[in-house]
């Protein structure tokens, strides 16, 4: 519930910043998306609101754009290449041994909301392939036993900022 009001309390602050005009309905969308990692119904319907454009047309800007999300994501996402060289050296098996160690599927985020994973297209590091980046650090030559490694890494790191 103190969450659901800072939430609240936060989303007026970024709205205060902006004239309630359609025009701003990215930019809002941007600025919550960086705030949040992700746009909630609530934040659609005070967008929808401070603005004065209906919430369908926000829902259909915030569906639209890859950069904007509506499901809340991990503080870490693990993105597994899945592009042609990543394929061809194994990265299905890397992908299935990350979603087996976090018990989650792609497009999923843990309980604890730490990690949430994706598969990307090549990263332009196709000779290290296959490749995973793990909050922002590209990981190459992926092994599956690796898998764990990289998840525990991260998490440390996680859990000490
Ligand atoms: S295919 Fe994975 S980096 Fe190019």
């Amino acid at each position: 519930m103190q969450l659901e009001l800072e939430q609240t309390r936060n989303i007026k602050e970024i709205l205060s910043h902006y004239p309630p005009e359609q025009r701003y309905s990215l930019a809002v969308l941007q600025e919550v998306q960086k705030e949040y990692g992700y746009i909630s119904p609530n934040h659609l319907m005070a967008i929808s609101s401070h603005l004065g454009v209906p919430v369908s047309e926000i829902f259909s800007i915030a569906t639209f754009y890859k950069a904007l999300s509506l499901d809340k994501k991990g503080k870490c996402i693990i993105k597994v290449c899945d592009g042609t060289a990543c394929h061809i050296r194994g990265s299905v098996n890397v992908l299935e041994e990350i979603k087996r160690a976090l018990k989650i599927n792609e497009g999923e985020t843990t309980p604890d909301g730490l990690f949430s994973i994706e598969i990307v297209n090549c990263v332009g590091s196709c000779a290290m392939a296959p490749v995973v980046i793990c909050d922002k650090v590209y990981h190459g030559n992926v092994q599956i036993d690796q898998a764990k490694e990289i998840i525990d890494e991260a998490k440390e790191v996680l859990l000490n900022e």
